[in-house]
């Protein structure tokens, strides 16, 4: 059996282009700074991005998350933002919402602490598999419900340095982890 064959979501240049636009929205937003609010670690090839495209100051900081039980869907602050966000603007980036229930609990949480605004920024949204609602200022790319890995998103911590956003097979990848290899990595 030779490499699966992959179906690109965004390639160099589509990350290029998706970067750049979401850059220009955030710095015309913000032009009174803001906090960027990485979510560990699926967010940090795309803040890192996007970060060098805004043509503001923005204050960086992260925050990890981590579920309370597997496949609860429940999760619970492992690291907390180390700015005092009170009174400021903040952008939460996120690598994907799937259920948004990780954003819907990092929203709570920032919120708590009177925050002057908070927005969403997302690399990708997967609107169908959605549990709560979240408004979503920035999208970078709207995805069926498939699973996607590289610029940050993984399968057991494989995949992140991709450098494009590619659909992969979960059964696939549950049978051989390193099923993408070859078709991902350019020799
Ligand atoms: P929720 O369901 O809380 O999930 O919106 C968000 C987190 O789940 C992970 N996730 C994925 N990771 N490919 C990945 O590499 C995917 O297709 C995918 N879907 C969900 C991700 O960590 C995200 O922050
Ligand atoms: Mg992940």
């Amino acid at each position: 059996m030779g490499p699966p064959d992959v179906e690109i979501v965004l390639d160099e240049a589509a990350i290029d282009e998706t970067v750049d636009r979401l850059a220009s929205r955030i710095s015309a937003d913000f032009s009174d700074g803001v906090v960027l609010a990485g979510v560990l670690r699926g967010s940090v090839p795309f803040l890192s991005d996007l970060v060098r495209r805004l043509t503001i100051r923005p204050l960086v900081d992260f925050v990890a998350i981590t579920p309370y039980a597997p496949n609860t869907g429940r999760v619970r602050l492992l690291k907390d933002l180390d700015i005092d966000v009170a009174g400021r603007e903040v952008v939460v980036i996120e690598d994907i919402v799937d259920t948004g229930l990780t954003t819907a609990f990092l929203l709570g949480e920032i919120r708590r602490r009177q925050p002057a605004r908070v927005a969403v920024c997302t690399l990708v949204d997967r609107p169908a598999r959605r549990v709560v609602p979240v408004e979503l200022d920035y999208v970078g790319v709207e995805i069926p419900d498939v699973f996607v890995v590289g610029y940050g998103l993984d399968h057991e911590g494989r995949y992140r340095n991709v450098r494009v956003l590619a659909v992969a097979d979960r059964d696939l990848l549950a049978a051989d982890p390193d099923a993408y290899v070859a078709a991902l990595y350019p020799a």
